[in-house]
């Protein structure tokens, strides 16, 4: 087969020679029209789909000479010179008549789509001194006839997926500089003669073949002109040749990811004095710490790590390592005092040394090093107290100790680094309280878990605008944890097993594994074995007993006063009611609502609902038609001017998600509000109906309408709207289940202060209401959000937003919250009525509804986004199975 390749392409040739000799040129013109011909002929060869040559062509006007067409370079006689075409998204096939041109030296397509062998006739271009082919996906074998390419000096094969041995016949190359064959399938061994006549050798790179499992030829180390060897990530190994010592021009040796056993030759570093890079890491390495290693001062990376390397670092082998910026020996077996003159080194900026056996102090700071950016010194045996120039290092952004036997207290400045990021002192005997640490401004990281530190949380945490992980476990603090800390957006924050009491602020307690907080009895707060309106300590169970008595009793009284004020307010209520000349009617629709059966229907016979404003009555009128009122105590004084401009403003609203506002009636001190009236019910009804099951697909659309009803208020009317109420009894569903909004903007009608007033005194809603709202800010579209993940919340799990009072659950944000941070509790949440054929979707769902619930409003998605996703789950849901719920309520 091969012969025949041969064969066809030695034909190919031969014709193209007779083709040539026969167009011979007799003027330089002619020439230059033939070599015109091959490069179009090369062109046609290729595919071009970004038309990236769409200048190689005769035809353009101005006619531009082929010396300026993209990537061709001439030589001084006008006959092209170099072909450089990387990064073009060519492919198809590379013409033999690349090899016509008689002063061809440099071919370069890397960077495109080439997907063939690399053809055979391409050893027909002697003249090459460059052969580019990197990065294309080129298959099959090097071909042994590459030896033909005589005056080559760089030949870059790298990243395609060449196979098969690499060829001897690679090493008659003798003028070769540069061998990239790094990141193909070549396999089996190196031949090591091949490298035998290779002098003028520079650069060599047999990186990334993983089926290449060879030993380093020896005769490497002969090829004195070597700068830079790559032999990572393959399958090498074997000893590192002594030979090497004596490459003294090498600047790069990168012989990691491999298998290489035994130790480093003795006098390392001595011979190779420009070494810049030695990277070793990840092999099966063995012995001492190379003492010559920076002999030569230009060494700036050093990796030993994951080996077996033992024994000492003496300080005496870092004294010439002044250029050193990355030292790396971690996940060793080194021992003994750690090196104190690394912090010396005027340009280290990496120190990685855990999983050692360094023992001893963590050596003070003779100088502040003025570029140190990493320390990570984890799991050795390290003892004493932690630097005290620390803090001065104002570079440092991580440092990671943990896992010593450190001991003493933190030195106030220890987090004085502007840009320290992480600290890591978690498992050692740390003692003394946290200091305050104020200049830390970009940490991020806090672990300071299983240590003694004594004394309070300093609050000054608070303030440190983006601590997203605190772990301050299994110390003995104490006090209470600072209500700064509501201020972080925490992504963990674990405080179990110290001796923290009081209060703990509202937003770590929702969102937070519970588990974070175990192990304090004297905390509490909601979802905790104590509340908080009870003394915090601990308590005798007779106590306990009394103070329950108490309460009760409370609790009845209580109930006793606000049953006979509220007959005092009924009573009130029906006088004016009698009275109608101070009843104000203001309608938006044409319906008639005639004032006797307006008050006549005003009895609790017509109750349908019951919320933090008031009640909701469905009231027959005379015509037939119902109507919904919504009867609101007008505590805020508002003028009857002032309620109908608000009203008017509720009243514009329409769209299809959005229920109707007929229009009101008001008097001084109470105003009701008529609402278009659904028969079915509202979304709370429905979904905790126990003989109808809503569909997944329902579920969605459901989801969806309500979604779209949002953005219609946050976004497309004008004045912008906040629902600021929004629950599943505020869903009407009508008999498509097209869910309609209703109980919007209250607060304009009732105004803020007495808004929220009642939202504080209504508790049956209060797990809608999104955490900062508890913190008096100002409620935006994003606490909207967080009530509407809320709902999709209900609806994935067929549970109430109120879950019924039990040990582990307080409301449904909190539940979910904790299940699905257990192995499977995703699945656990879903609302098992729904078939398994949903769970992806209803996943998919959680996620959403989770984000919308997060504790921090500005992850929480806006409400477009929300449509878009439920959009996009509702077509899957599709096709909906044509089901209208019946009309029961009539
Ligand atoms: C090459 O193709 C890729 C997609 O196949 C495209 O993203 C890229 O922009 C193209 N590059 C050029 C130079 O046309
Ligand atoms: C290439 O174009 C430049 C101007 O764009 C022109 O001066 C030059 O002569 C052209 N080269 C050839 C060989 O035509
Ligand atoms: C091959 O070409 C690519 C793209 O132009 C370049 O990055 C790479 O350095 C070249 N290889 C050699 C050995 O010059
Ligand atoms: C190369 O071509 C083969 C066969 O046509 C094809 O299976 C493969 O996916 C192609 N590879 C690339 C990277 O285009
Ligand atoms: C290296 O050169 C010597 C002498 O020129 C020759 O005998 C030998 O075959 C060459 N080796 C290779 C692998 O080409
Ligand atoms: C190292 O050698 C072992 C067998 O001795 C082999 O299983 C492993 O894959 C090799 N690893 C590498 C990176 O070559
Ligand atoms: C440091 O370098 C000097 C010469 O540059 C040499 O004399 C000395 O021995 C070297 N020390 C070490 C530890 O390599
Ligand atoms: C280690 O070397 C540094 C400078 O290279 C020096 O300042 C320090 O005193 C030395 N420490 C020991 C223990 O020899
Ligand atoms: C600590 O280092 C030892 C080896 O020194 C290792 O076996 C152990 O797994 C490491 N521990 C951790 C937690 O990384």
């Amino acid at each position: 087969m091969a012969t025949t390749n041969t064969f066809t392409a030695t034909l190919l040739f031969i014709f193209f020679c007779v083709f040539f000799f026969l167009a011979t040129p007799t003027s330089s013109s002619t020439q230059e029209q033939h070599e015109e011909e091959l490069l179009l002929d090369f062109k046609s060869a290729i595919n071009d789909p970004a038309s990236a040559l769409s200048d190689w062509s005769p035809e353009t006007s101005p006619k531009s000479h082929f010396c300026n067409w993209t990537g061709v370079s001439c030589s001084a006689i006008n006959t092209v010179a170099s072909l450089e075409l990387p990064h073009l998204n060519l492919s198809g096939d590379i013409s033999a008549s690349a090899c016509l041109f008689p002063h061809l030296s440099s071919l370069n397509l890397a960077h495109n789509n080439f997907n063939s062998s690399i053809p055979l006739h391409l050893s027909q271009c002697t003249g090459l001194r460059t052969l580019n082919l990197s990065h294309n996906s080129f298959w099959g074998t090097l071909p042994d006839q590459i030896s033909d390419l005589a005056s080559l000096q760089s030949l870059d094969l790298s990243s395609n997926r060449l196979e098969g041995r690499i060829p001897l016949s690679l090493g008659s190359l003798i003028g070769l500089q540069v061998l990239n064959l790094g990141a193909n399938l070549f396999a089996g061994t190196v031949d090591p003669s091949i490298f035998a006549n290779l002098t003028q050798l520079v650069v060599l790179d047999l990186s990334q073949n993983p089926n290449l499992g060879s030993e380093l030829p020896e005769e490497i180390g002969s090829l004195g002109k070597l700068r830079s060897i790559s032999m990572q990530n393959s399958r090498f190994y074997g000893k590192i040749p002594f030979t090497f010592l004596s490459l003294s021009e090498l600047e790069v040796l990168d012989l990691s990811q491999n298998n290489f056993t035994g130790n480093i030759p003795l006098g390392f570093g001595f011979g190779n004095r420009k070494l810049v890079t030695l990277d070793l890491s990840q092999n099966k390495l063995s012995g001492l710490f190379p003492a010559d290693v920076c002999f030569g001062k230009a060494l700036v990376e050093l990796s030993l790590h994951d080996n077996s390397f033992i024994g000492v670092i003496a300080n005496s082998s870092l004294g010439n390592c002044s250029a050193l910026q990355r030292f790396q020996v971690q996940n060793n077996g080194f021992g003994g005092a750690f090196p104190s003159g690394l912090w010396s080194l005027p340009d280290i900026r990496l120190v990685r040394a855990e999983n050692n056996r360094f023992s001893g102090q963590i050596p003070e700071l003779a100088s502040i090093p003025p570029r140190l950016e990493q320390v990570q010194i984890d799991n050795n045996s390290f003892s004493g107290g932690i630097p005290q120039n620390l803090g001065l290092i104002n570079t440092l952004y991580r440092f990671s100790a943990s896992l010593n036997r450190l001991n003493g207290s933190l030195p106030e400045n220890f987090c004085d680094s502007p840009v320290l990021s992480i600290i890591n002192l978690s498992h050692n005997s740390l003692s003394g309280p946290i200091p305050e640490l104020r200049n830390c401004k970009r940490l991020v990281s806090l672990y300071l878990a299983d240590n003694s530190f004594t004394g309070k949380i300093p609050p000054s945490l608070g303030h440190l605008p983006v601590l997203t992980y605190i772990d301050l476990s299994s110390n003995k603090l104490s006090g209470e944890i600072p209500q700064e800390l509501s201020n972080l957006k925490l992504a963990l924050f674990n405080v179990s097993f110290n001796q923290l009491s009081g209060n703990v602020p509202p937003s770590l307690i929702s969102g937070l594994p519970a588990s974070y907080l175990q192990g304090n009895p004297d905390l509490c707060g909601p979802g905790l074995p104590n509340q908080c309106d009870l003394p915090p300590r601990r308590r005798s169970p007779r106590t306990g007993e009394l103070i329950l008595v108490l309460i009760l009793v409370l609790a009845i009284l209580g109930f006793l006063l606000f049953a006979a004020g509220y007959f005092a307010v009924y009573q009130k209520f029906e006088e004016k009611a009698k009275n109608t000349d101070c009843w104000k009617f203001v309608f938006f629709y044409p319906i008639k609502v005639a004032e006797e059966e307006l008050f006549a229907g005003l009895n609790d016979k017509n109750v349908r609902g019951r919320g933090a404003f008031g009640k909701v009555y469905v009231i027959k009128l005379h015509c037939g038609e119902f109507v919904a009122v919504k009867r609101l105590v007008n505590s805020g004084n508002l003028s009857l001017r002032a309620i109908k401009s608000e009203m008017k403003l509720l009243a514009k609203a329409r769209h299809r998600n959005i229920n109707k506002v007929l229009g009101f009636c008001f008097s001084e001190g109470e105003v009701l509000i008529f609402y278009e009236y659904v028969k079915n019910g509202s979304l709370g009804d429905v979904l905790y109906r126990s003989d109808f099951v809503l569909e997944w697909n329902e579920r969605v659309k459901i989801a969806l309408g309500i979604a779209q009803g949002l953005v219609y208020l946050h976004k497309d009317y004008v004045p912008r709207m906040l629902h600021r109420d929004l629950k599943s009894n505020n869903v009407l569903l009508d008999d498509d289940l097209e869910p309609r909004i209703t109980g919007f903007g209250l607060d304009r009608v009732l105004g803020e202060a007495s808004y929220r007033l009642s939202m504080a005194s209504e508790l049956s809603s209060c797990c809608y209401i999104a955490p900062e709202h508890g913190c008096n800010k100002k409620a935006t579209d994003l606490t909207d959000v967080y009530s509407f993940g809320v709902i999709l919340l209900e609806l994935i799990t067929g549970r109430p937003a109120e879950q019924p009072a039990s040990r582990e659950s307080v409301d449904i944000v909190k539940w979910v919250r904790r299940k699905v941070n257990t192995t499977d509790g995703s699945l656990q949440v879903l609302d098992r009525r729904i078939s398994v054929v949903a769970q992806r979707e209803m996943l998919r769902a959680l996620d959403l509804a989770l984000r919308c619930t997060s504790v921090m409003p500005q992850i929480r998605p806006a409400m477009d986004e929300v449509v878009r996703t439920l959009q996009s789950l509702y077509y899957v849901a599709r096709p909906p199975s044509v089901l209208s719920i019946e009309t029961s309520l009539e």
